[in-house]
């Protein structure tokens, strides 16, 4: 496969790690990003729920590199969490978000509390339909009505900017983009490639709870990726014959319990009768107690 970025962004310009400012307030933040652009300034918006990695810290090294002010947010959303998730058991750890947020050339993190951003039982909510049905949403049916309420909340109080997300949730990236374009939201929306181990391994919060043996097997997911990438671009026109391909390839590791492997239109993640334009290749698998999700795009060459 090509190379994928693996190591830590590095932070552009000098090594000194510039001062970040943590507002609570929909008013402070935005009155800092009304300033910057009345000020001809633009400004880049990385929106998180905190215990930050370094997935993020590429997400916010982008935006420094392309963008004046950059806004990290951090707002564990309640709203996304289905019944049985333990949004209690959610890891925060709000200093260590800042310093990283610090490191990695954020000027602003606006990090506010449940109140602040629903004050009021949440009436008005964000569904995006279809988009959502398959795949993660399946499994988690109020989740990405969650996701698309606090995003189009947290983007209507930045204002207009430039928003990274990782690729890493290509679902997400999708619906985020259906989100902007359906509201029309004055927002650019930048989609940053997913970083990876060395072994090619998607890096991921969740890969910390892989035993030794399922650490090993688990790159298996990009193999499959690969595998798929390789029969379309060879040729292969027909998704059932890719996503068998890729099926099998997974089914090599048996410490890996595929969940879905997928080739559908990448940007809406409809199906095709025939792989044509921009195709999105998904997996997702049990892999010991995590439960792994990958990605990776694919453009058919015309005929
Ligand atoms: O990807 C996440 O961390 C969250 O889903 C997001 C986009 C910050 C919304 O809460």
């Amino acid at each position: 496969p090509a190379a994928w970025p693996t190591s830590d962004p590095p932070r552009p310009g000098s090594t000194e790690v510039a001062e970040v400012e943590t507002v609570t307030t929909i008013a402070e933040v935005r009155a800092r990003t009304d300033a910057a652009r009345a000020a001809g300034r633009t400004v880049g918006a990385v929106l998180t729920m905190g215990y930050l990695h370094e997935g993020h810290a590429s997400l916010i090294a982008a935006a420094r590199a392309e963008c004046d002010l950059v806004v990290t947010t951090v707002f564990v959303n309640p709203l996304q969490f289905g019944p049985a998730e333990d949004l209690a058991a959610y890891p925060r750890d709000l200093e260590r978000d800042v310093a990283l947020s610090a490191e990695a050339g954020a000027d602003v993190v606006f990090a506010p509390s449940v109140e602040e951003m629903y004050p009021r039982p949440v009436l008005t909510t964000v569904s995006v339909a279809e988009v959502t049905e398959r795949f993660e949403g399946a499994s988690r049916p109020t989740h990405f009505a969650g996701v698309a309420t606090v995003v189009a909340k947290l983007l209507s109080i930045v204002g207009p900017c430039r928003a990274y997300f990782g690729e890493k949730d290509w679902q997400q990236v999708c619906v985020v983009r259906r989100v902007v374009a359906d509201l029309s939201l004055p927002v650019e929306v930048v989609a940053c490639p997913t970083l990876r181990e060395p072994d090619g391994l998607a890096r991921s919060s969740r890969n910390v709870y892989l035993e030794a043996e399922e650490r090993a097997a688990a790159p298996v997911l990009l193999r499959a990726l690969v595998t798929g990438r390789d029969r379309v671009l060879a040729g292969e026109r027909d998704p059932r014959a890719v996503e068998a391909a890729m099926a099998a390839v997974v089914a090599t590791e048996p410490l890996v319990e595929l969940d879905y492997a997928a080739a559908v239109r990448a940007d809406d993640l409809a199906d095709l009768a025939v792989l044509a334009g921009d195709v999105r290749l998904l997996v997702a698998a049990r892999v010991g107690r995590p439960r792994l999700l990958d990605n990776l795009g694919v453009t058919v060459p015309p005929a």
